[in-house]
């Protein structure tokens, strides 16, 4: 059945979580695959950066040699699993210019020099597939870039780290700190061992411009993304939330405007219960779409792993196979709608504002004045503690960020609060 097949040759570069995994299921797979992409697939080189044996890949198939991976004139098509930015950079414009199509996992790079490679694709007539470089397994961006095609996005929210997402989690099941968590996240393998890009929220930063890119047909770059991360959630925040019937999540955010720019930030978010992504428990990830006519949609599934990820990277390369069998190219960047990103003061959201403030006549009057003189209308107040000092939460109706901030600021000098304990966003109907 596989005489008149044409041959597809991969070069891989990197063989680690992902890419080992990669291998295993082109081999295991391998007349599946061939049967679905039209082509024989095989994979002839991979390359790593040190020459150490790796489990279930033919040791003759391993090189240390990445630039021979993408010159060598059999090879068709590149899966990249290297990450960071350079030598991938390098590599990949190298494998383009000589002509083959790329997979890459790499978010990081992607958000950085994507519209550098995305030209350099188009001008090679060739492929650059990145289903795995967001949420892993979840089929979030062949949905965006060809379902979706036809409607008119308006908002993508996700829960795009998987670690973030266990530990706030964890503290809202189980009541325990930040600090412990993270400990249980590093010792159970999901956080790195230097977890700054989870935690500061730099690796849902990377994803969130991918994902406002693909919305908005505008090229976003992970500098424009506004970012806070998880570090200063603590406990009481996790609880006030519970109280209140809603759940601290972090969220990767890509709104349009009324002045039809990109609002673009990964910061937590408190959302009501009832929300379809308060219910993304641990290490799992969910993209929330808001399209004009579609609707509203959710994909869920894993964010990471080998073998989740790989099943993104063999679903591109099945679909850059049947191109390449059938000497076509599937869909590039789309950035003609070249939307401006909205400044972080201009974006509106509902703000839940936690103080300690004095237990005493008119206090509650003063603090509601200083919201009002910054123009914020105020939707909830609850008040806890006896004694000296009270504890307030302010949950506000939408209001501008720089509005917020000057309140705060006013908030902080007022003798009457000892301490403004923390400002998150909040979205969705909460009471
Ligand atoms: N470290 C990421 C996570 C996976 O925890 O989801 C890779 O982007």
């Amino acid at each position: 059945m596989d005489a008149g097949l044409k041959t597809i040759s991969i070069g891989m570069l990197g063989a680690g979580v992902v890419g080992s995994q990669v291998a295993r299921l082109l081999q295991s797979d391998r007349q599946e695959l061939s049967d679905r992409s039209g082509a024989l697939l095989v994979l002839k080189k991979v390359g790593v950066r040190t020459n150490t044996a790796r489990e279930g890949i033919d040791a003759s198939l391993i090189t240390t040699d990445l630039h021979s991976i993408v010159t060598d004139p059999e090879i068709n098509i590149v899966v990249e699993v290297l990450g960071g930015i350079e030598p991938a950079r390098t590599l990949i414009l190298e494998a383009i210019k000589n002509k083959k199509s790329v997979i890459t996992a790499n978010k990081a790079l992607l958000a950085t020099h994507g519209h550098e490679l995305f030209n350099a694709a188009d001008a090679a007539k060739v492929d650059l597939y990145y289903e795995a470089a967001v949420a892993g397994a979840i089929p979030i961006i062949r949905s965006m870039r060809e379902s979706l095609a036809g409607d008119q996005i308006t908002r993508v929210m996700g829960i795009v780290n998987g670690t973030t997402n266990y530990i706030l989690t964890k503290m809202h099941e189980e009541g325990r700190e930040f600090a412990e968590v993270l400990r249980e996240a590093q010792e159970l393998g999901f956080a790195e061992a230097d977890p700054t890009a989870d935690i500061g929220g730099h690796d849902a930063a990377a994803k969130a411009a991918l994902l406002a890119s693909l919305a908005f047909h505008s090229t976003v770059t992970i500098d424009e993304v506004y970012c806070e991360g998880i570090t200063s959630i603590s406990i009481d925040d996790v609880n006030a939330a519970k109280s209140m019937g809603c759940i601290i999540k972090l969220l990767a955010i890509a709104e349009l405007t009324v002045k039809d720019e990109i609002s673009v930030r990964v910061h937590p978010v408190i959302l009501p219960n009832s929300h379809p992504l308060a219910s993304v428990r641990n290490a799992f990830n969910a993209v929330y779409v808001e399209s004009e006519a579609a609707g509203e949609l959710m994909f869920y599934g894993r964010g990471a792993g080998g073998a989740p990820t790989a099943s993104a990277i063999l679903g591109d390369l099945v679909a850059v196979t049947r191109h390449r069998a059938y000497s076509t190219v599937g869909y590039g960047e789309s950035d003609y709608a070249d939307l401006d990103i909205a400044p972080m003061g201009e974006v509106k959201s509902q703000f839940f504002v936690r103080l300690q403030v004095a237990d005493k006549s008119g206090v509650l009057a003063s603090i509601a004045q200083t919201f009002a003189s910054e123009d914020i209308s105020i939707q909830t107040v609850r008040q806890s503690g006896l004694g000296k000092d009270a504890e307030l939460v302010v949950v506000t109706h939408a209001a501008s960020e720089s509005s917020l901030t000057a309140c705060i600021e006013k908030l902080t000098a007022m003798e009457i609060v000892s301490k403004v304990e923390s400002v998150i966003r909040v979205e969705g109907a909460v009471s």
